[in-house]
């Protein structure tokens, strides 16, 4: 059995993946085996997790700025983002506590950069600006095809999730992508399975990259 409270302890790890993917429902139980494991995380959600960055995610969600551009959009993002690495993230990893993100600059790079078209080197330099260098040590990716996803979404969809079909088919090779170009930063977990067993292969996922040597493994 692995010791969750020491490998957590200290790191930073991000939930991601197209809209309807279920990281959130995923990341909602993931935080309570933590609890049960003796550590409680700092949870954050991006774009928010700050009055500041609630107030920016309003913005980006609402369908009434249909005319948004690009280059504003992903700013936006990365504005908000900047309050929460100031407010949250770096102060709980300077504290030695273990940062769960919902979402991060690996949704910039897939939405506004593969889907969108900003170049990657453009969104990776603002990045650069936001965060300071900080970086996630592992994004896990739930990857879901565009027909799970779609299944999945609200009856209301809000602005991002009103960009359609080839954007959204756009925004999951952008992850997988990402998984591939650098997969000792990434995990991809097959979002398109029950609740359950996406559930027991996010942990035995995170039990393999993190687990000491001499680990029984397992989930318990
Ligand atoms: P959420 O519904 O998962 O909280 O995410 C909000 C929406 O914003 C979702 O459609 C993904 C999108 N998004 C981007 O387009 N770029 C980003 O950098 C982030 C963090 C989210």
């Amino acid at each position: 059995m692995h010791d969750w409270s020491s490998i957590l302890a200290g790191r930073f790890i991000v939930f991601d993946g197209p809209d309807g993917s279920g990281k959130s429902t995923q990341l909602a139980r993931f935080t309570a085996f933590c609890e049960s494991h003796g550590t409680i995380p700092e949870v954050v959600r991006d774009p928010g997790g700050t009055p500041i960055g609630e107030a920016v995610r309003g913005v980006l969600l609402d369908p009434r700025y249909d005319e948004m551009g690009l280059r504003c959009e992903m700013l936006l993002y990365m504005a908000s983002r900047a309050q929460l690495m100031a407010e949250r993230i770096r102060p709980a990893l300077a504290a030695g506590g273990f940062v769960l993100a919902d979402r991060f600059i690996s949704s910039t790079l897939a939405y506004q950069g593969t889907a969108g078209g900003l170049a990657p080197e453009e969104i990776l330099a603002v990045g650069r600006v936001t965060t300071g260098g900080c970086e996630p040590d592992l994004v896990v990716i739930f990857d879901v095809d565009e027909k799970t996803a779609t299944a999945r979404l609200p009856a209301e969809l809000d602005r991002m999730e009103r960009k359609g079909e080839a954007f959204h088919r756009r925004v999951r090779q952008g992850y997988l992508a990402q998984a591939d170009r650098d997969p000792e930063h990434h995990l991809v977990v097959d979002g398109t399975l029950d609740e359950d067993s996406v559930f027991a292969a996010l942990i035995e996922g995170l039990g393999r990259r993190f687990g000491t040597a001499g680990d029984s493994s397992g989930p318990a």
